[in-house]
């Protein structure tokens, strides 16, 4: 695994004969890796040649400055956790991949708006600007997407589309934890008490018989409630639990 830490040392290696001809797939993560993470990147390892793993926590898709101050940064234990699925390895700063001070953005006109969109503003320009960038930086044959990210999953698959990206968009099953909680970076910051109340919420989505029951049973579980709607066969929610905000969506 070779790691480059910037964007010059990753663009001179990219450019080398060693990725000429060689399939190359790309996952993007913020780091604090898991299961899940892992998930994706083995997928990647079977179907691809190199597999590329990008680590930035990406500051404009943050819309409040707490929740990117505690975003956990954890290098070292990533890397150890994906190492044997992983050709690359690319950190780049936040000053060169925003040189443009983010004067430069994606934006879509309506899911975006929607869903998370309506609860975190200007979430999806942020992820969608970082993964166009990311994207055009890599140029890799196919990039691995988690689908307990749906919204997202929609967005980008919808911008590759739009915009004639080169690169397969891969969506991958969400990974769950025993209990059923799809797992997430931010799990960690629940409480052994709120982890395990908080396997509540995918099981009250699958067995409510509509969403607007599942709201009020969640609420009533004593969590609070962002949204819970149904769409094209998959129920969408969003819950804080202890300050910690969980999303998921399952197949109806
Ligand atoms: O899903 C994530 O971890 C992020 O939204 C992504 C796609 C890496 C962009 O920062």
């Amino acid at each position: 695994m070779i790691h480059h830490p910037s964007i010059s040392a990753w663009r001179t290696a990219r450019a080398t004969p060693g990725f000429s001809g060689q399939r190359i797939g790309f996952v993007p993560t913020m780091g604090a890796l898991h299961a899940g993470h892992r998930a994706l990147l083995e997928r990647a390892r079977a179907e691809n040649d190199r597999v590329v793993l990008s680590i930035f926590v990406n500051p404009t898709q943050f819309n409040d400055p707490a929740d990117l101050a505690k975003y956990p940064r954890t290098l070292e234990a990533d890397l150890a956790l994906v190492g044997p699925f992983v050709t690359d390895v690319i950190t780049p700063a936040a000053e060169s991949l925003y040189a443009d001070g983010y004067r430069y953005r994606v934006t879509e006109a309506t899911l975006s708006r929607e869903l998370e969109g309506a609860h975190r503003s200007g979430h999806f320009d942020g992820v969608l600007t970082v993964v166009l960038k990311l994207l055009n930086l890599v140029q890799a044959d196919r990039a691995y997407f988690g689908e307990k990210d749906w919204q997202q999953l929609e967005l980008i698959r919808g911008m590759a589309h739009a915009l004639f990206l080169p690169c397969e968009i891969v969506p991958c099953a969400t990974v769950r934890a025993d209990d059923g909680l799809a797992l997430s970076s931010r799990n960690a910051r629940l409480s052994p008490t709120g982890r395990a109340r908080a396997a509540k919420f995918p099981e009250t989505l699958r067995s409510a018989p509509d969403a607007a029951r599942a709201a009020a049973e969640l609420a009533a579980a004593g969590f609070g409630v962002d949204y819970v709607e149904d769409r094209e066969g998959v129920r969408l929610g969003a819950v804080r639990i202890e300050g910690v905000r969980l999303i998921d969506n399952v197949r109806l």
